[in-house]
Protein backbone atom coordinates (compact mmCIF):
# COMPACT_ATOMS: atom_id res chain seq x y z
CA UNK A 1 0.00 0.00 0.00
CA UNK A 2 1.05 3.55 -0.70
CA UNK A 3 2.34 5.24 2.48
CA UNK A 4 0.54 9.02 3.18
CA UNK A 5 1.66 11.32 5.72
CA UNK A 6 -1.45 11.90 7.61
CA UNK A 7 0.08 13.02 10.85
CA UNK A 8 0.77 16.19 8.78
CA UNK A 9 -2.34 16.49 6.88
CA UNK A 10 -4.38 16.05 10.50
CA UNK A 11 -2.53 18.61 11.78
CA UNK A 12 -2.92 20.91 9.10
CA UNK A 13 -6.62 20.63 9.33
CA UNK A 14 -6.57 19.93 13.36
CA UNK A 15 -5.03 23.18 13.91
CA UNK A 16 -7.17 25.55 12.64
CA UNK A 17 -10.24 23.35 13.53
CA UNK A 18 -9.38 23.38 17.09
CA UNK A 19 -8.44 27.26 16.99
CA UNK A 20 -12.10 27.78 15.02
CA UNK A 21 -14.11 25.95 17.62
CA UNK A 22 -12.44 27.79 20.42
CA UNK A 23 -12.93 31.59 18.89
CA UNK A 24 -16.62 30.13 18.49
CA UNK A 25 -18.06 32.24 21.51
CA UNK A 26 -16.69 35.31 20.28
CA UNK A 27 -15.97 35.52 16.72
CA UNK A 28 -18.24 37.40 14.41
CA UNK A 29 -21.57 35.13 13.89
CA UNK A 30 -21.60 36.16 10.26
CA UNK A 31 -19.68 38.29 7.57
CA UNK A 32 -21.39 39.52 4.31
CA UNK A 33 -18.89 38.60 1.82
CA UNK A 34 -18.40 39.50 -1.81
CA UNK A 35 -18.52 36.52 -3.67
CA UNK A 36 -14.84 37.65 -5.89
CA UNK A 37 -13.16 37.87 -2.93
CA UNK A 38 -13.72 34.20 -2.14
CA UNK A 39 -13.73 33.14 -5.48
CA UNK A 40 -10.27 35.09 -5.25
CA UNK A 41 -8.96 33.24 -2.52
CA UNK A 42 -9.68 29.73 -3.67
CA UNK A 43 -10.79 29.80 -7.68
CA UNK A 44 -8.36 29.71 -11.05
CA UNK A 45 -8.28 27.06 -13.01
CA UNK A 46 -7.83 22.91 -12.27
CA UNK A 47 -3.67 23.42 -11.62
CA UNK A 48 -1.61 20.74 -14.02
CA UNK A 49 1.02 19.86 -11.25
CA UNK A 50 -0.06 18.67 -7.84
CA UNK A 51 0.15 19.87 -4.30
CA UNK A 52 1.09 18.54 -0.99
CA UNK A 53 -2.35 17.30 0.45
CA UNK A 54 -1.31 19.04 3.91
CA UNK A 55 -0.75 22.35 2.34
CA UNK A 56 -4.02 22.00 0.71
CA UNK A 57 -6.26 21.62 3.58
CA UNK A 58 -3.99 23.79 5.43
CA UNK A 59 -4.27 27.02 2.58
CA UNK A 60 -8.45 25.96 2.78
CA UNK A 61 -8.74 26.25 6.35
CA UNK A 62 -6.85 29.61 6.27
CA UNK A 63 -8.63 31.09 3.28
CA UNK A 64 -11.96 30.11 3.67
CA UNK A 65 -12.29 30.05 7.84
CA UNK A 66 -13.03 34.13 7.70
CA UNK A 67 -16.02 33.37 5.37
CA UNK A 68 -17.52 30.34 7.52
CA UNK A 69 -20.53 31.29 9.10
CA UNK A 70 -21.12 30.26 12.54
CA UNK A 71 -23.33 27.90 12.99
CA UNK A 72 -22.22 26.43 16.43
CA UNK A 73 -22.35 29.65 17.97
CA UNK A 74 -24.32 30.43 20.60
CA UNK A 75 -25.73 33.61 18.81
CA UNK A 76 -26.74 31.96 15.66
CA UNK A 77 -30.62 32.06 15.31
CA UNK A 78 -31.39 32.17 11.27
CA UNK A 79 -33.84 29.88 9.74
CA UNK A 80 -33.85 26.09 12.12
CA UNK A 81 -29.80 26.07 12.12
CA UNK A 82 -28.72 23.55 15.06
CA UNK A 83 -25.46 24.13 16.56
CA UNK A 84 -22.55 21.11 16.93
CA UNK A 85 -22.36 19.22 19.89
CA UNK A 86 -19.20 17.84 20.87
CA UNK A 87 -19.77 14.35 20.59
CA UNK A 88 -21.42 14.65 17.55
CA UNK A 89 -18.23 16.36 15.96
CA UNK A 90 -16.10 13.38 17.54
CA UNK A 91 -17.65 10.96 15.64
CA UNK A 92 -18.25 13.23 12.51
CA UNK A 93 -14.24 13.10 12.70
CA UNK A 94 -14.14 9.10 13.01
CA UNK A 95 -16.94 8.55 10.27
CA UNK A 96 -14.65 10.82 8.05
CA UNK A 97 -11.63 8.88 9.13
CA UNK A 98 -12.97 5.58 8.69
CA UNK A 99 -14.48 6.53 5.56
CA UNK A 100 -17.15 4.15 5.59
CA UNK A 101 -19.69 2.84 2.89
CA UNK A 102 -22.44 2.34 5.27
CA UNK A 103 -25.25 1.07 2.70
CA UNK A 104 -24.91 -2.54 3.92
CA UNK A 105 -24.16 -4.02 6.89
CA UNK A 106 -21.81 -6.54 5.11
CA UNK A 107 -19.83 -3.65 3.83
CA UNK A 108 -19.35 -2.09 7.14
CA UNK A 109 -20.85 -4.07 10.25
CA UNK A 110 -19.89 -1.58 13.04
CA UNK A 111 -21.72 1.39 11.82
CA UNK A 112 -24.70 -0.29 10.50
CA UNK A 113 -24.83 -1.51 14.19
CA UNK A 114 -24.46 1.77 15.73
CA UNK A 115 -27.30 2.80 13.38
CA UNK A 116 -29.39 0.15 14.55
CA UNK A 117 -28.91 1.25 18.14
CA UNK A 118 -29.00 4.95 17.54
CA UNK A 119 -32.33 3.51 15.88
CA UNK A 120 -33.72 1.95 18.86
CA UNK A 121 -32.72 5.08 20.80
CA UNK A 122 -34.15 8.16 18.83
CA UNK A 123 -37.51 5.87 19.12
CA UNK A 124 -37.19 5.61 22.56
CA UNK A 125 -36.59 9.51 23.14
CA UNK A 126 -39.14 10.60 21.04
CA UNK A 127 -41.62 8.01 23.02
CA UNK A 128 -42.46 6.50 18.82
CA UNK A 129 -43.63 2.90 18.63
CA UNK A 130 -41.11 0.66 19.46
CA UNK A 131 -41.38 -1.40 16.53
CA UNK A 132 -41.10 1.65 13.68
CA UNK A 133 -38.57 2.13 11.19
CA UNK A 134 -35.38 4.23 10.99
CA UNK A 135 -34.09 6.10 7.85
CA UNK A 136 -30.99 7.72 8.50
CA UNK A 137 -31.16 10.08 5.78
CA UNK A 138 -29.84 13.66 4.71
CA UNK A 139 -32.43 16.17 6.20
CA UNK A 140 -36.10 16.94 6.74
CA UNK A 141 -36.34 17.29 2.77
CA UNK A 142 -35.44 13.66 2.32
CA UNK A 143 -36.73 12.90 5.67
CA UNK A 144 -40.52 13.97 3.90
CA UNK A 145 -39.59 12.50 0.66
CA UNK A 146 -38.86 8.65 2.10
CA UNK A 147 -42.16 8.84 4.56
CA UNK A 148 -44.07 10.08 1.61
CA UNK A 149 -42.93 7.57 0.07
CA UNK A 150 -44.29 4.45 1.92
CA UNK A 151 -47.18 6.50 2.20
CA UNK A 152 -47.60 6.39 -1.48
CA UNK A 153 -46.51 2.35 -1.15
CA UNK A 154 -49.20 2.05 1.55
CA UNK A 155 -52.16 4.00 0.11
CA UNK A 156 -51.65 2.53 -3.10
CA UNK A 157 -51.34 -1.29 -2.37
CA UNK A 158 -54.45 -0.94 0.03
CA UNK A 159 -56.59 -0.22 -3.48
CA UNK A 160 -54.63 -3.07 -4.88
CA UNK A 161 -51.79 -0.92 -7.16
CA UNK A 162 -47.89 -1.82 -6.33
CA UNK A 163 -46.85 1.61 -7.25
CA UNK A 164 -42.90 0.70 -6.88
CA UNK A 165 -43.28 -1.97 -10.10
CA UNK A 166 -45.89 -0.05 -12.33
CA UNK A 167 -45.66 3.54 -11.59
CA UNK A 168 -48.15 6.26 -11.24
CA UNK A 169 -49.23 5.78 -14.98
CA UNK A 170 -52.83 4.61 -15.24
CA UNK A 171 -52.79 4.20 -10.92
CA UNK A 172 -55.61 5.36 -9.09
CA UNK A 173 -55.28 8.74 -7.80
CA UNK A 174 -54.21 9.25 -4.69
CA UNK A 175 -55.63 12.74 -3.42
CA UNK A 176 -52.88 14.65 -1.34
CA UNK A 177 -54.32 16.93 1.67
CA UNK A 178 -51.85 19.36 3.27
CA UNK A 179 -52.00 22.85 5.04
CA UNK A 180 -51.77 26.25 3.77
CA UNK A 181 -48.50 26.93 5.96
CA UNK A 182 -46.72 23.71 5.16
CA UNK A 183 -43.07 23.87 4.98
CA UNK A 184 -41.74 24.01 1.03
CA UNK A 185 -40.13 20.86 1.16
CA UNK A 186 -43.40 19.08 1.35
CA UNK A 187 -44.48 20.08 -1.73
CA UNK A 188 -41.08 19.75 -2.90
CA UNK A 189 -41.24 16.24 -1.82
CA UNK A 190 -44.53 15.77 -3.73
CA UNK A 191 -43.08 16.39 -6.44
CA UNK A 192 -40.26 14.48 -6.59
CA UNK A 193 -43.00 11.40 -5.46
CA UNK A 194 -44.68 11.93 -9.42
CA UNK A 195 -48.42 13.41 -7.02
CA UNK A 196 -47.60 16.45 -7.65
CA UNK A 197 -47.39 19.40 -5.65
CA UNK A 198 -50.61 21.83 -7.58
CA UNK A 199 -52.90 19.08 -7.26
CA UNK A 200 -52.13 18.87 -3.50
CA UNK A 201 -55.53 20.04 -1.48
CA UNK A 202 -54.77 22.94 1.01
CA UNK A 203 -56.58 23.02 4.17
CA UNK A 204 -56.55 25.99 5.93
CA UNK A 205 -54.73 26.89 8.90
CA UNK A 206 -55.77 28.94 12.00
CA UNK A 207 -53.93 32.25 13.05
CA UNK A 208 -50.74 30.53 14.68
CA UNK A 209 -50.28 28.14 11.48
CA UNK A 210 -51.98 25.15 13.10
CA UNK A 211 -54.04 22.78 10.80
CA UNK A 212 -57.54 23.49 11.04
CA UNK A 213 -59.21 19.80 12.17
CA UNK A 214 -62.84 21.06 11.19
CA UNK A 215 -61.80 22.45 7.76
CA UNK A 216 -59.57 19.12 7.04
CA UNK A 217 -62.89 16.86 7.98
CA UNK A 218 -64.86 18.83 5.15
CA UNK A 219 -62.31 18.31 3.29
CA UNK A 220 -61.59 14.85 3.71
CA UNK A 221 -65.72 14.07 3.45
CA UNK A 222 -65.47 15.40 -0.16
CA UNK A 223 -62.94 12.74 -1.62
CA UNK A 224 -62.78 9.10 -2.12
CA UNK A 225 -59.91 6.46 -2.25
CA UNK A 226 -56.57 6.76 -1.42
CA UNK A 227 -55.84 9.51 0.84
CA UNK A 228 -52.11 10.87 2.33
CA UNK A 229 -52.59 13.88 4.64
CA UNK A 230 -50.04 16.27 5.47
CA UNK A 231 -49.51 17.55 9.31
CA UNK A 232 -46.53 19.02 10.82
CA UNK A 233 -45.38 19.98 14.22
CA UNK A 234 -42.99 22.92 14.67
CA UNK A 235 -44.43 25.25 12.01
CA UNK A 236 -41.15 27.10 10.58
CA UNK A 237 -42.64 30.92 10.92
CA UNK A 238 -44.75 30.35 14.42
CA UNK A 239 -43.02 26.97 16.05
CA UNK A 240 -46.78 26.03 16.62
CA UNK A 241 -48.04 22.44 16.64
CA UNK A 242 -51.16 20.82 15.15
CA UNK A 243 -53.96 19.02 17.23
CA UNK A 244 -52.86 15.30 16.54
CA UNK A 245 -55.79 14.08 18.58
CA UNK A 246 -58.38 15.80 16.81
CA UNK A 247 -56.31 14.89 12.69
CA UNK A 248 -55.90 10.94 14.32
CA UNK A 249 -59.80 11.40 14.51
CA UNK A 250 -60.69 12.89 11.13
CA UNK A 251 -58.41 10.67 9.48
CA UNK A 252 -59.45 7.74 11.39
CA UNK A 253 -63.49 8.69 9.98
CA UNK A 254 -62.11 8.77 6.55
CA UNK A 255 -60.33 5.49 7.15
CA UNK A 256 -63.31 4.31 8.37
CA UNK A 257 -65.39 5.07 5.15
CA UNK A 258 -63.14 2.78 3.28
CA UNK A 259 -60.79 5.29 2.13
CA UNK A 260 -57.14 4.22 2.89
CA UNK A 261 -55.50 6.81 4.63
CA UNK A 262 -51.98 8.40 6.08
CA UNK A 263 -51.21 11.23 7.86
CA UNK A 264 -47.37 12.17 7.92
CA UNK A 265 -45.76 14.31 10.27
CA UNK A 266 -43.27 16.76 9.26
CA UNK A 267 -41.23 17.43 12.42
CA UNK A 268 -38.04 18.60 11.07
CA UNK A 269 -37.61 20.53 14.60
CA UNK A 270 -40.67 20.33 16.59
CA UNK A 271 -40.51 16.47 16.87
CA UNK A 272 -38.13 16.95 19.60
CA UNK A 273 -40.31 18.75 21.97
CA UNK A 274 -41.63 15.27 22.27
CA UNK A 275 -38.35 14.33 24.44
CA UNK A 276 -39.08 17.16 27.01
CA UNK A 277 -41.62 16.27 29.75
CA UNK A 278 -42.49 19.73 29.96
CA UNK A 279 -43.19 20.26 26.25
CA UNK A 280 -44.52 16.89 25.23
CA UNK A 281 -48.06 17.70 25.74
CA UNK A 282 -47.87 19.89 22.70
CA UNK A 283 -47.76 16.45 20.39
CA UNK A 284 -50.20 14.59 21.94
CA UNK A 285 -51.77 11.96 19.54
CA UNK A 286 -49.11 12.55 17.49
CA UNK A 287 -48.13 8.81 18.37
CA UNK A 288 -51.62 8.12 16.45
CA UNK A 289 -50.23 9.00 13.03
CA UNK A 290 -48.21 7.01 10.42
CA UNK A 291 -44.93 9.09 9.53
CA UNK A 292 -42.67 11.42 10.89
CA UNK A 293 -39.86 13.36 9.77
CA UNK A 294 -37.10 14.99 11.73
CA UNK A 295 -33.72 16.75 11.20
CA UNK A 296 -30.87 15.68 13.92
CA UNK A 297 -29.13 18.37 12.50
CA UNK A 298 -31.09 20.70 13.94
CA UNK A 299 -32.56 20.41 17.54
CA UNK A 300 -30.49 17.49 18.81
CA UNK A 301 -27.14 19.32 17.23
CA UNK A 302 -25.83 16.71 15.14
CA UNK A 303 -23.05 18.07 12.27
CA UNK A 304 -25.18 18.45 9.28
CA UNK A 305 -26.43 16.40 7.58
CA UNK A 306 -28.40 14.02 9.80
CA UNK A 307 -32.16 13.62 9.04
CA UNK A 308 -34.44 11.03 10.02
CA UNK A 309 -37.81 9.29 8.43
CA UNK A 310 -39.65 7.17 10.95
CA UNK A 311 -42.34 5.10 9.98
CA UNK A 312 -44.73 3.12 11.90
CA UNK A 313 -45.58 0.71 9.21
CA UNK A 314 -41.98 -0.99 8.52
CA UNK A 315 -43.01 -3.03 5.65
CA UNK A 316 -44.24 -0.06 4.07
CA UNK A 317 -41.06 2.00 4.64
CA UNK A 318 -38.97 -0.72 3.46
CA UNK A 319 -40.96 -1.61 0.48
CA UNK A 320 -40.72 1.86 -0.74
CA UNK A 321 -37.14 1.86 -0.33
CA UNK A 322 -35.69 -1.66 -0.68
CA UNK A 323 -33.10 -2.46 -3.41
CA UNK A 324 -31.99 -5.58 -4.71
CA UNK A 325 -29.06 -6.89 -7.24
CA UNK A 326 -27.05 -9.84 -7.12
CA UNK A 327 -23.97 -9.01 -6.54
CA UNK A 328 -24.60 -7.45 -3.59
CA UNK A 329 -24.30 -9.30 0.04
CA UNK A 330 -27.53 -8.41 1.29
CA UNK A 331 -28.93 -9.20 5.36
CA UNK A 332 -30.82 -12.10 5.40
CA UNK A 333 -32.16 -10.93 8.69
CA UNK A 334 -31.02 -10.12 12.60
CA UNK A 335 -28.99 -7.00 11.29
CA UNK A 336 -30.71 -4.34 8.90
CA UNK A 337 -29.09 -2.63 5.37
CA UNK A 338 -29.26 0.74 5.57
CA UNK A 339 -29.91 1.16 1.74
CA UNK A 340 -33.37 -0.42 2.25
CA UNK A 341 -34.27 2.28 4.70
CA UNK A 342 -33.03 5.15 2.65
CA UNK A 343 -33.59 6.39 -1.02
CA UNK A 344 -29.41 6.31 -1.14
CA UNK A 345 -27.43 3.58 -1.85
CA UNK A 346 -23.83 4.33 -0.94
CA UNK A 347 -23.75 6.69 1.85
CA UNK A 348 -21.24 7.99 4.75
CA UNK A 349 -21.86 6.67 7.94
CA UNK A 350 -24.39 9.39 8.69
CA UNK A 351 -25.94 7.69 12.16
CA UNK A 352 -22.91 7.71 14.14
CA UNK A 353 -23.51 10.84 14.60
CA UNK A 354 -26.96 10.71 16.30
CA UNK A 355 -24.87 7.96 18.24
CA UNK A 356 -22.96 9.16 20.04
CA UNK A 357 -25.31 12.85 20.47
CA UNK A 358 -27.78 10.65 22.36
CA UNK A 359 -25.30 8.74 24.24
CA UNK A 360 -23.93 11.53 25.26
CA UNK A 361 -26.73 13.82 26.30
CA UNK A 362 -28.94 10.82 27.31
CA UNK A 363 -32.22 11.08 27.76
CA UNK A 364 -31.55 13.80 30.78
CA UNK A 365 -29.58 15.72 28.89
CA UNK A 366 -32.33 15.75 25.80
CA UNK A 367 -34.87 16.82 28.02
CA UNK A 368 -32.45 19.57 29.55
CA UNK A 369 -31.72 21.03 26.23
CA UNK A 370 -34.76 21.11 24.82
CA UNK A 371 -36.45 22.66 28.08
CA UNK A 372 -33.94 25.25 27.41
CA UNK A 373 -34.29 26.06 24.46
CA UNK A 374 -38.10 27.06 24.97
CA UNK A 375 -37.08 29.00 27.94
CA UNK A 376 -34.19 31.24 25.99
CA UNK A 377 -36.88 31.36 23.24
CA UNK A 378 -39.54 33.22 25.52
CA UNK A 379 -36.26 34.84 27.42
CA UNK A 380 -36.36 36.78 23.58
CA UNK A 381 -39.82 37.11 22.96
CA UNK A 382 -39.84 38.66 27.22
CA UNK A 383 -36.85 41.18 26.49
CA UNK A 384 -37.77 42.04 23.04
CA UNK A 385 -41.40 43.02 23.95
CA UNK A 386 -40.13 45.57 26.43
CA UNK A 387 -39.02 47.50 23.44
CA UNK A 388 -41.51 49.97 21.98
CA UNK A 389 -39.69 48.75 18.26
CA UNK A 390 -40.97 45.41 18.66
CA UNK A 391 -44.37 42.99 18.43
CA UNK A 392 -44.26 39.78 19.03
CA UNK A 393 -46.60 37.89 16.72
CA UNK A 394 -46.55 34.75 17.77
CA UNK A 395 -47.42 32.39 20.72
CA UNK A 396 -44.02 31.22 21.81
CA UNK A 397 -44.78 27.89 22.78
CA UNK A 398 -41.61 25.99 21.26
CA UNK A 399 -38.57 28.20 19.85
CA UNK A 400 -39.34 30.00 17.34
CA UNK A 401 -40.56 33.65 17.98
CA UNK A 402 -41.62 35.52 15.13
CA UNK A 403 -41.21 39.94 15.59
CA UNK A 404 -42.67 42.23 13.78
CA UNK A 405 -40.42 45.32 13.51
CA UNK A 406 -42.48 48.73 14.36
CA UNK A 407 -41.18 51.67 12.54
CA UNK A 408 -41.61 54.92 13.78
CA UNK A 409 -42.33 56.06 10.30
CA UNK A 410 -44.73 53.46 9.77
CA UNK A 411 -42.84 51.71 7.17
CA UNK A 412 -42.98 48.02 8.97
CA UNK A 413 -41.81 45.98 6.41
CA UNK A 414 -38.73 48.20 5.00
CA UNK A 415 -37.72 48.47 9.24
CA UNK A 416 -37.69 45.31 9.37
CA UNK A 417 -35.02 44.68 5.85
CA UNK A 418 -33.51 47.16 7.98
CA UNK A 419 -32.50 45.94 11.21
CA UNK A 420 -32.23 42.55 9.62
CA UNK A 421 -29.28 43.96 7.58
CA UNK A 422 -27.56 45.77 10.32
CA UNK A 423 -27.51 43.03 12.66
CA UNK A 424 -25.98 40.73 10.17
CA UNK A 425 -23.69 43.49 8.71
CA UNK A 426 -22.90 44.13 13.32
CA UNK A 427 -22.12 39.99 13.35
CA UNK A 428 -23.34 39.79 17.14
CA UNK A 429 -25.49 37.38 16.36
CA UNK A 430 -27.40 35.77 13.61
CA UNK A 431 -31.24 36.53 12.76
CA UNK A 432 -33.24 35.45 9.33
CA UNK A 433 -36.44 37.28 7.88
CA UNK A 434 -39.63 35.94 6.37
CA UNK A 435 -42.51 37.17 4.60
CA UNK A 436 -46.07 35.78 6.42
CA UNK A 437 -49.10 36.96 4.31
CA UNK A 438 -47.39 40.14 2.58
CA UNK A 439 -45.75 41.31 5.71
CA UNK A 440 -41.92 41.06 6.33
CA UNK A 441 -40.83 39.43 9.72
CA UNK A 442 -37.78 38.97 11.64
CA UNK A 443 -37.87 34.89 12.84
CA UNK A 444 -35.87 34.03 16.07
CA UNK A 445 -35.14 30.22 16.00
CA UNK A 446 -33.48 28.89 19.13
CA UNK A 447 -32.10 25.43 18.09
CA UNK A 448 -27.98 25.14 19.67
CA UNK A 449 -27.29 23.51 22.72
CA UNK A 450 -24.65 26.15 23.46
CA UNK A 451 -26.59 29.13 23.61
CA UNK A 452 -27.24 30.51 26.90
CA UNK A 453 -28.73 33.32 28.47
CA UNK A 454 -25.86 35.70 28.34
CA UNK A 455 -25.90 35.12 24.53
CA UNK A 456 -29.59 36.29 24.30
CA UNK A 457 -29.23 39.34 26.73
CA UNK A 458 -26.23 40.22 24.21
CA UNK A 459 -28.56 39.39 21.24
CA UNK A 460 -31.19 41.36 22.21
CA UNK A 461 -29.28 44.25 23.08
CA UNK A 462 -26.98 44.02 19.28
CA UNK A 463 -31.00 44.25 17.66
CA UNK A 464 -32.05 47.26 20.20
CA UNK A 465 -28.88 49.09 18.91
CA UNK A 466 -28.65 48.01 15.09
CA UNK A 467 -32.88 48.84 15.55
CA UNK A 468 -31.92 52.64 16.90
CA UNK A 469 -29.45 52.76 14.05
CA UNK A 470 -31.61 52.53 11.37
CA UNK A 471 -35.11 53.67 12.71
C1 LIG B 1 -40.74 22.27 9.23
C2 LIG B 1 -39.56 21.96 8.35
N1 LIG B 1 -39.63 20.93 7.49
C3 LIG B 1 -38.61 20.60 6.68
C4 LIG B 1 -37.43 21.31 6.70
C5 LIG B 1 -36.29 20.93 5.79
O1 LIG B 1 -35.27 20.35 6.52
P1 LIG B 1 -33.79 20.18 5.91
O2 LIG B 1 -33.29 21.56 5.69
O3 LIG B 1 -33.07 19.44 6.96
O4 LIG B 1 -33.93 19.41 4.64
C6 LIG B 1 -37.30 22.39 7.58
C7 LIG B 1 -36.06 23.21 7.60
O5 LIG B 1 -35.94 24.19 8.30
C8 LIG B 1 -38.38 22.71 8.43
O6 LIG B 1 -38.29 23.71 9.32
Amino acid sequence: MRESDWDDVIASAMGPAAGYLASLPERPVYRPADPDDIRALIGGPLPEEGSDPAEVVGALARDLEPYVTAHASGRYYGFVIGGLHPAAFGAELLAATWDQNAGLYAVAQGVAIAEEVAAGWVLDVLDLPADSSVGFVTGGQMANFTCLAAARHHVLREVGWDVEADGLQGAPKVNVVVKTEKHSTIPRALRHLGLGDSTAIEVASDPQSRIDPEAMDRTLRDLEGPTIVCAEAGNINFGSFDDYQAVADVAERHRERGNPTWVHVDGAFGLWARAATSLKHLTSGLERLDSWSTDAHKLLNVGYDSGLAICKDSAAHRAAMSIQAAYLVQADGGVRDQMDWNPEFSRRARGLGVYATLRSLARSGVNDMITRTNRLARLFAERLSASDFVEIVNDVVFNQVLVRWIAPDGDHDGFADRVLAAIQADGTAYFSGTTWQDRRYMRISVADWATDESDVERSVAALLRCAEAVE
